[in-house]
């Protein structure tokens, strides 16, 4: 069989979390049509000492439970070999933060090792010598890096031409343009009294195409006027946009 796509190889504690997320959907088509694979790997299994201990105090004192490096650098040397073949990216709170444009950087790359980090986070050696990128999904603290290495196989296997069934592909999804999308609706035309706008049924393309550019950028301009400033705008844009600040 040729190979996919586009792998993950997962290191984590917690492998039994992936199964049902992945195993769903669009996920799931894309595993079975051979463009994604995804490669689960317990940490545990790269212990050496009887209790298949992974984590320990912290030197220096204070609360909490680090990581211990050699399971995890035995882990990852023996799946990825010694340097690794693809980037190791560790899901962090301290990473650079997950947007459109770094899951476009990552979807260029056919294997990436995900290394999801528990407890206060992994010895620091792990990071310097090991780990070749760090991924933030969000200004939180989540319990673990497990949620956050889901949201970045979704959103990279989202980029994989043929992934979606639609044949547009990603690329009218929100922020995939920079902007946020416009508004949908389906049927029935009419909800308790509520109307799908008239122009959506109007047949007429170029102006449900203007329509929906005008939507989508008048919902970024309310609700997040700073992917403005980076996104590619014509010169009706423009004007459109001009409009709405004069109208305030
Ligand atoms: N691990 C815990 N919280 C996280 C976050 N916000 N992003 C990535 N990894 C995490």
């Amino acid at each position: 069989m040729s190979s996919p796509a586009k792998r993950f190889d997962i290191f984590t504690l917690f492998p039994e979390v992936f199964g049902p997320y992945l195993d769903a959907s669009i996920m799931k088509r894309a595993c079975q049509n051979g463009l994604l694979e995804v490669q689960l790997h317990n940490i545990r299994d790269w212990t050496s000492d009887k209790h298949h201990v992974t984590d320990d105090l912290p030197y220096g004192g204070g609360g909490g439970m680090v990581m211990k490096p050699e399971p995890i650098f035995t882990a990852l040397e023996s799946v990825l070999g010694a340097p690794p073949v693809c980037p190791v990216i560790l899901m962090t709170p301290q990473g650079r933060l997950f947007t459109h444009q770094v899951a476009e950087e990552l979807s260029l790359f056919p294997r990436l090792a995900l290394l999801c980090g528990r407890y206060e986070g992994v010895d620091e050696r792990v990071r310097q010598h090991l780990v070749t990128d760090e991924i933030s999904i969000g200004d939180y603290v989540l319990s673990g890096g497990e949620l956050p290495a889901l949201a970045v196989v979704d959103a990279v296997t989202r980029l994989i031409p043929g992934a979606l069934g639609n044949p547009d592909g990603p690329w009218d999804d929100s922020h995939a343009t920079g902007l946020l999308e416009y508004p949908h609706y389906t049927r029935p035309p009419e909800f308790r009294g509520w109307a799908v706008p008239e122009i959506l049924l109007s047949g007429d393309h170029a102006r449900i195409a203007r329509w929906r550019r005008e939507q989508s950028l008048l919902r970024t301009w309310l609700r997040r006027p700073d992917l403005l400033e980076k996104a590619d705008l014509s010169a009706a844009d423009r004007k459109f946009l001009a409009n709405l600040e004069l109208s305030e």
